[in-house]
């Protein structure tokens, strides 16, 4: 069950400062669209262009990468997410009817180029308990001018008139840092900058995830400060290639001092990708083992992140399948791993969790998407400049 941490602290001198991100921007083609990369010339779009690092200040600054972070942007995450999880748990009624007005009255518009469940729902739920106005658009491919060649530039140029804040989710990497970048010259009538918020950008990253999850290891092993994440080790299983949460968190770790170890576990064919193997053994902390065998290292590990087969991704369907039944956590399973594993999965889920583990204890993937609404509402705080006071001290 979940137990307050007091104040999450970074020690300094562990902390890292990740490496650029290779990832280049797609040249995916949809019907009737231009690429990433089309895009990108169309606007004049610098190549490996980035918001700038947000180091403290969020304001006015798009949230595409968790590069953009520094140790002590995460820990002001969890602290803050913390203290609305404390908050919203001790139903105190004044605390709840503040909470409810602290954004209003600005609006944050959701634009999913791409399906979802959990991301788009926690980030309009978030929304609401703060009190901005939600602007949904759940598909954006269909029902949106997209369908018609609308740039994911101009649409994003569009919905910056309307709402401050965008959360978009694209298929292809590349599209945050396209609405980004199209969005930095913009000033709205009410003298505030529109930014866009990364809900997911292909196999690139997903930040807000690697927040939520970094939150939730922290949450579930009760941790207080960052010279506890380093005794940890920390296995991630599956489509480690695709899985643009596992690269979102891998870095996210990293920067914040690393595990003791990380365990890539997955066929070679699907491995993490090796500029981010590289950027961890080039002067990181952590020692790194790359394996495809669960059984070998599930012993030693204290957070197994599990992650589907990213079926969407590959373009024969016949390759995909023969991926997708090499791992699988039984309660069987379950009984080589420690006592006090944190399991997790960003979800959906496919066969790779059997739902007989989810009674275990240890099993935390459904509590990791309710983590998602209080570190998705700080961030809204952080993003729009509010920082959330402390209630339980303020109201004393
Ligand atoms: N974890 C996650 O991104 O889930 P959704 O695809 O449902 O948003």
């Amino acid at each position: 069950m979940f137990a307050s941490v007091e104040r999450f602290e970074i020690i300094p001198d562990i902390t890292r400062i990740i490496e650029p991100n290779s990832s280049e921007l797609s040249t995916n083609k949809r019907e009737g669209s231009l690429s990433m990369k089309e895009e990108a010339e169309r606007i004049g779009m610098p190549e490996h262009w980035r918001p700038p690092k947000i180091e403290g200040e969020w304001g006015n600054k798009s949230f595409i990468s968790v590069e953009q972070l520094t140790a002590n942007d995460f820990a002001e995450i969890v602290n803050m997410a913390t203290r609305i999880r404390d908050t919203r748990m001790s139903k105190e009624q004044r605390a709840l009817f503040e909470l409810k007005s602290w954004l209003f009255p600005l609006s944050m518009q959701t634009a999913f180029y791409e399906p979802s469940t959990r991301t788009r729902t926690s980030f309009e739920a978030a929304a609401q308990i703060l009190g901005l106005d939600v602007v949904s658009n759940p598909d954006m491919i269909r029902m949106s001018s997209f369908s018609k060649g609308e740039t994911v530039a101009d649409n994003a140029i569009v919905m910056g008139e309307i709402s401050p804040v965008i959360v978009q989710r694209h298929p292809e990497v590349g599209a945050a840092a396209i609405a980004a970048f199209a969005l930095q010259s913009m000033t709205r009538c009410d003298g505030t900058k529109p930014r866009v918020i990364n809900a997911g950008d292909g196999i690139g990253e997903h930040p807000s995830q690697a927040l939520l999850d970094i939150t939730t290891i922290i949450w579930e092993k009760r941790l207080k400060n960052a010279n506890d994440l380093h005794r940890l080790h920390i296995g991630m299983l599956g489509d480690l290639k695709h899985g643009r949460t596992v690269h979102s968190l891998t870095k996210s770790l990293n920067c914040m001092g690393g595990p003791a170890v990380f365990y890539f576990i997955s066929p070679e064919q699907l491995s993490m990708p090796q500029p981010i193997i590289e950027s961890l053994t080039r002067g990181g902390q952590s020692e790194v083992v790359v394996t495809g065998d669960l059984a070998e290292v599930l012993p030693s590990l204290d957070v197994l992140y599990v992650t589907r087969i990213q079926n969407e991704r590959f373009k024969d369907l016949d390759e995909c399948r023969r991926y997708e039944n090499l791992y699988r956590i039984t309660p069987e399973i379950m009984k080589e791993a420690k006592k006090d594993l944190t399991l997790i999965h960003p979800l959906p889920r496919r066969g790779e969790i059997d739902p007989r583990v989810d009674s275990d204890p240890r099993a935390a993937y459904f509590r990791q998407v309710g983590n998602g609404v209080d570190v998705r509402m700080a961030l809204l705080c952080c993003m729009f400049d509010r920082p959330y006071p402390n209630f339980r001290n303020w109201y004393k």
